[in-house]
């Protein structure tokens, strides 16, 4: 299965922050905020990662992720000459999808709870029969997202229908920027027609598996934290979410790093020397102490 981020757009919800540096590229506190989304796909077990940035962007996140050795995955790049919606991804991406199935998690989507490896799991297992997967998390301003409308009964959870942002919602369940799809999303997602504000929407991609009976989703229940970290509060609830439960748990939650090793896919070497290179902060220590527990 590939992987794909997409972290264009312009940003401008967070100028003047935004205007000369990548919103993905922020610090959500101890880390850039990519090192989330990149930690979700590699939770899932994709290690064939495309980052999807505008023109402008694209040299400074290839100074930071290179091509992903360092982290034991792959990692290429397109760019997204102007932000035409969140399905044109997998237009850019179809040379890269090739002919596997894809998952897409948007560049400022930060995901953390008990139980997500096994809901990748299933998402994975869905992609590999022919199903869509997309994850529902209860919101207070659902006008404000992808909305999903869903029948929850003991056999599971059923999408009944989807709309991107609509003024009426008809559930409170947001569709976060996780989205799993079989092989084939790229021709899907070439039917797709720009809504009235121009982008070919995630949405109506989705719309079109669920017409199809092949869409599928996941709810992040209690005790899960979802962030679309698209404003300043936002990006600060998020951040000192993050140092909580890294000060409580005294360990880095989402690091690439870790889940590489943890996998077998970087040697004791390599974490080494990611632990030499960050060794003045918390986040090279802790590096450094899981080279040293599996001494
Ligand atoms: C996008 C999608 C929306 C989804 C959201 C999740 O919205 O269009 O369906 O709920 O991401 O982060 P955007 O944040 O680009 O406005």
């Amino acid at each position: 299965m590939k992987g794909i981020i997409l972290a264009g757009g312009s940003g401008t919800r967070l100028y003047p922050i935004t205007e000369a540096i990548s919103k993905q590229l922020m610090p959500i506190y101890d880390k850039p905020m990519i090192f989330y989304p990149l930690a979700t796909l590699m939770l899932a077990g994709i290690r064939d990662i495309l980052v999807i940035t505008t023109p402008n962007d694209q040299p400074a996140f290839k100074k930071l992720l290179k091509d992903g050795s360092q982290f034991g995955i792959s990692i290429s790049y397109v760019v997204q000459p102007s932000p035409d919606g969140l399905a044109q991804a997998f237009i850019l991406g179809e040379e890269f999808i090739g002919d596997d199935s894809c998952a897409m998690v948007l560049g400022d989507n930060i995901f953390y709870g008990n139980g997500f490896t096994e809901l990748l799991e299933n998402a994975r297992d869905n992609a590999i029969e022919g199903y869509a997967t997309i994850f529902g998390n209860q919101v207070k301003d659902p006008e404000r997202f992808g909305i999903m409308e869903i029948d929850e009964s003991e056999s599971g959870t059923y999408v009944l229908s989807v709309e991107e942002k609509p003024l009426k919602p008809k559930s409170n369940y947001a569709i976060t920027g996780l989205y799993f799809y079989p092989k084939g999303v790229a021709e899907e997602a070439k039917k797709i027609k720009p809504s009235k504000r121009g982008e070919l929407e995630i949405t109506t991609l989705n719309d079109r598996y669920l017409k199809k009976n092949k869409l599928r989703a996941e709810i992040l229940g209690e005790g899960f934290t979802w962030f679309d970290t698209g404003t300043f509060d936002s990006e600060l609830d998020a951040a000192n979410m993050i140092r909580t439960i890294e000060h409580n748990k005294d360990k880095v939650i989402c690091c690439p790093e870790q889940i590489a090793y943890y996998r077998g896919w970087i040697t004791k070497e390599q974490l080494q020397a990611r632990a030499d290179l960050l060794k003045k902060n918390t986040y090279g220590q802790y590096l450094q102490k899981i080279v040293d527990e599996t001494k």
